[in-house]
């Protein structure tokens, strides 16, 4: 069964009802893997009114019954099961889980990405953990008797942590963006339940390519290019700034195309540069993210994250950083003092040269894409692409992930010890997967 990103589903948020569309039989069929995205009720309408009984007259009174809610209850941390490590990021880890509950005939074994986050770091008094105000911040004069610098560390995790609960819960689902189902917390951790996305990241994306045949070509490029375009186009018309696009953060979906992750360091453009900045990535760190520059008032937020994707670009044509030391120091006064160049054996056409110029604008105030994505869209280099077609996806992508089953394939990073996870059952995979050579990721951790 193919992995479909659909169109519509219930957004989850704060212990959000969220349910599965269809019974599939108690036991998952091999090779089959059922996304979170069919666990939204809203769906298929018609599945209900076909197999729902509760909205049936009774015969006796004639009486339409109130009908009870048919949807499954919301989903308790007790109802998934931790399967394998999806990734590492600076902070925690993230998992596969999957929904071990059969009690209700709409339970299917859905898969979520479920992102980890250390409660410990900022349990303290008048802090709700998984509480709003979503653009609120951490009011520093709640923590008595913590010094400056400590309530700096915890005021950058609250406002990191609760930010990228707050900035997912917040926007309108989109086929760019990862979405969060529900959150769920234990003794030690929060867990957000986003959509699992199965292709890897943009990062292994370029690796591969780049061992298996040199380089990806200038039409990958442009395709990626205009994923990371169409994406910034939704997260900005929400007014939200990611402030760390990079290709470990940039997921290949089912369908090869590409969806934004990790919303850790987003910001809302209303808030001042002066407030963000520091924050990033350092080799997609726009100069104006480097706290010893003064920000401007002409200074525009978007604009960060154009930089960025001009990074991105000129790394999936070269696999070189176009700007990078061999130290902190380096790289920072590469970004601040030098201007950028193409490797020696690369011939760059004149639209793409003037398109990562603009992008690579070392003044925010110039840089290409700073008022509206659509001027980014109508640059020459980009004349070729049919921008509605690519935005319902019309393209065949250059690389459309395998269909194997996750939860069947070995692991190559290991599983969480029980203890750091307490709420959330961990499961050895079956010894035989050791032994087992039909499948690629055979390593273990
Ligand atoms: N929804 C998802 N589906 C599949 N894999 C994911 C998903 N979200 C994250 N991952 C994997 O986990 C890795 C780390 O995730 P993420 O970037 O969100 O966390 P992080 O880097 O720890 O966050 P932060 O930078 O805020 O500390 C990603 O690079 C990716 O490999
Ligand atoms: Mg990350």
């Amino acid at each position: 069964m193919p992995v479909i990103r659909g169109q519509r589903r219930t957004r989850g948020s704060k212990g959000a009802h969220v349910g599965p569309m269809r019974h599939l039989g108690d036991e998952p069929q091999q090779f089959e893997v059922y996304t979170g995205e069919e666990y939204g009720w809203a769906f298929k309408p018609l599945y209900y009114s076909k197999n729902v009984p509760e909205f049936t007259t009774d015969p006796a009174t004639g009486h339409v019954p109130i009908p009870k809610d048919c949807r499954p209850p919301a989903l308790i941390l007790k109802d998934l099961d931790c399967l394998r490590v999806l990734g590492e990021g600076y902070y925690d880890q993230v998992y596969l889980a999957r929904v071990n509950r059969r009690e209700h005939p709409l339970d299917i074994p859905a898969v979520f990405a479920l992102k980890s986050l250390r409660r410990r770091d900022y349990r303290y008094p008048n802090i709700s953990v998984l509480g709003y105000p979503p653009r609120g911040h951490f009011p520093a004069n709640c923590i008595p008797g913590m010094d400056e610098e400590t309530k700096l560390i915890v005021e950058e995790h609250y406002k990191m942590m609760n930010g990228e609960k707050c900035a997912l819960v917040h926007l309108p689902w989109s086929p760019w963006v990862t979405g969060i189902y529900q959150a769920f917390h234990d003794e030690e951790r929060l867990y957000m339940a986003l959509e699992y996305i199965p292709g890897g990241t943009l990062r292994s994306v370029i690796a591969d390519t780049w061992t298996k045949n040199g380089r990806l070509s200038v039409a990958d490029a442009q395709f990626y290019f205009a994923n990371i375009v169409l994406a910034l186009e939704f997260l900005h018309g929400c007014e939200l700034v990611h402030c760390d696009l990079k290709p470990e953060n940039i997921l290949v979906g089912g369908d090869g195309y590409l969806v934004l992750t990790d919303f850790g360091r987003a910001q809302w453009a209303e808030n001042k540069i002066s407030q963000w900045q520091g924050i990033g990535t350092l080799y997609y760190m726009a100069p104006e993210c480097f706290p010893e520059v003064s920000p401007k008032p002409q200074d525009e937020p978007y604009a960060v994250d154009w930089w960025a994707s001009g990074v991105i670009l000129f790394e999936m044509l070269t696999s070189n950083l176009p700007f990078c030391g061999k130290t902190y120091e380096e790289t920072r006064k590469a970004i601040l003092f030098r201007r950028w160049q193409w490797p020696v054996n690369f011939k760059a056409g004149k639209n793409l040269n003037d398109v990562v110029s603009y992008l690579l604008a070392p003044h925010s105030s110039q840089r290409l894409g700073r008022h509206s994505a659509r001027d980014v869209e109508k640059h020459a280099w980009l004349e070729a692409v049919e921008w509605d077609k690519m935005d319902r996806k019309g393209y065949l992508a250059p690389f459309i992930p395998s269909q194997q089953d996750i939860t069947k394939l070995w692991h190559k990073l290991p599983l969480p010890k029980q203890h750091y996870v307490p709420g959330l059952k961990v499961i050895e995979p079956p010894i035989h997967l050791k032994n087992d050579d039909r499948f690629p990721c055979h390593t273990h951790g």
